[in-house]
């Protein structure tokens, strides 16, 4: 009987819906990430059509080694995540493995925790949480400028998005209802894909708001934007895109939010950045090196930064959804069939 391989469970719903496919289901059986070793030695079973692999656990990379040790009948990787930096595509493609992945389905739930991050990091709530944590509010008590930061209703705010895909676009629909009515923010983007285009922008939403919404090279983005959100994809092409030269040309008044992949944004030069002042405070849903950040890590350390630990699709039916796409995925693929939704790059 064909086979497809889950590598960690992925919840109730999108398990019933496996066992109900025509395929043997192999799972791994702990409730934490499945070993390297599990992952290959199941994914070479020559009877193996397709393979669930999930974001973030380190056994889970499909490079060569994984893609070498695949058996002859993998038709189909599926990811539990919109995301495919652990996946070299091009590789799987060449050996005839088509790769699924699960846009769509968590765009708003990342778009609202990049309002949030943008958000806690204008009016300092992690600074504020710590104070009180630390003992101290009672040595800073309210007065009249005590813990205040930037408006995000100020006039004529520019807003700025490194990738300007589905997640910036629910990231700027959400930001827009907090923004100044009567002198709305500009916008600007850089993306380097061909979508979407000015007239599809203006043919559609920003209207209701009366923005202005214009792809601008990257320099102009840095020293323009007062609010900079990163949700590009992390490619070759991308990684340290804000890094020290990048954050120099930002204002001293802007924050920046990674709701992304952490090697876009430069860790050494965001410290640097931040404990200087140079820019007013980040938000960060993401980190290189994650998950092994400590507490004393410098971007941790710095106080006018919110760290936390890639939540952004951490919403029940937002998971459930992602879980139901990524074994529809693999069990259309390991058929033979197109897949509900295919990385093509
Ligand atoms: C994704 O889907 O790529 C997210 O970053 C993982 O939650």
């Amino acid at each position: 009987m064909p086979k497809i391989v889950v590598t960690r469970n992925v919840g109730e719903d999108a398990m019933a819906i496996l066992s109900s496919s025509p395929f043997e289901i192999i799972v791994n059986p702990d409730d934490a990430p499945a070993s390297r070793e599990w992952i290959l030695d199941n994914i070479s079973d020559p009877e193996v059509a397709g393979v669930c692999v999930m974001h973030g656990q380190p056994g889970d990379k499909v490079d060569e080694e994984f893609l070498e040790r695949c058996g002859e009948g993998v038709k189909v990787v599926s990811t539990f995540s919109v995301g495919y930096d652990h996946i070299n595509v091009k590789a799987a493609n060449a050996k005839g493995i088509k790769i699924g992945h699960t846009p769509g389905v968590l765009s708003d739930s990342v778009a609202d925790i990049c309002v949030m991050l943008t958000l806690m990091t204008m009016r300092r709530v992690e600074e504020g949480i710590q104070l009180i944590k630390s003992g101290g509010w009672p040595t800073l008590p309210w007065a009249p400028f005590v813990m205040c930061g930037p408006s995000i209703s100020s006039p004529n705010l520019t807003l700025g998005f490194l990738g300007f895909g589905r997640i910036s676009q629910q990231t700027l629909k959400r930001l827009l209802v907090f923004t100044s009515k009567s002198h709305p923010p500009k916008v600007v983007y850089l993306s380097s894909r061909g979508r979407p285009n000015q007239a599809e922008i203006d043919a559609d939403w920003t209207k209701e708001f009366g923005v202005s919404v214009e792809r601008k090279e990257k320099d102009e983005i840095a020293t323009e934007s007062d609010i900079l959100v990163v949700l590009c994809n992390q490619t070759p092409e991308t990684v340290n895109l804000v890094d020290k030269a990048f954050l120099g040309k930002m204002k001293k008044t802007a924050v920046l939010v990674n709701g992304a992949r952490g090697p876009i944004v430069n860790s050494e030069d965001l410290a640097v950045a931040l404990n200087a002042g140079q820019i007013f405070g980040a938000g960060l849903d993401v980190i290189t090196g994650e998950p092994n950040i400590g507490p004393d890590h410098p971007l941790v350390k710095a106080k006018n930064c919110v760290v936390i630990p890639h939540m952004g699709s951490a919403d029940i039916d937002t998971r459930k959804k992602m879980a139901e796409l990524c074994v529809r995925n693999a069990i259309n693929g390991a058929k033979g069939e197109a897949l509900l939704a295919e990385v093509k790059i």
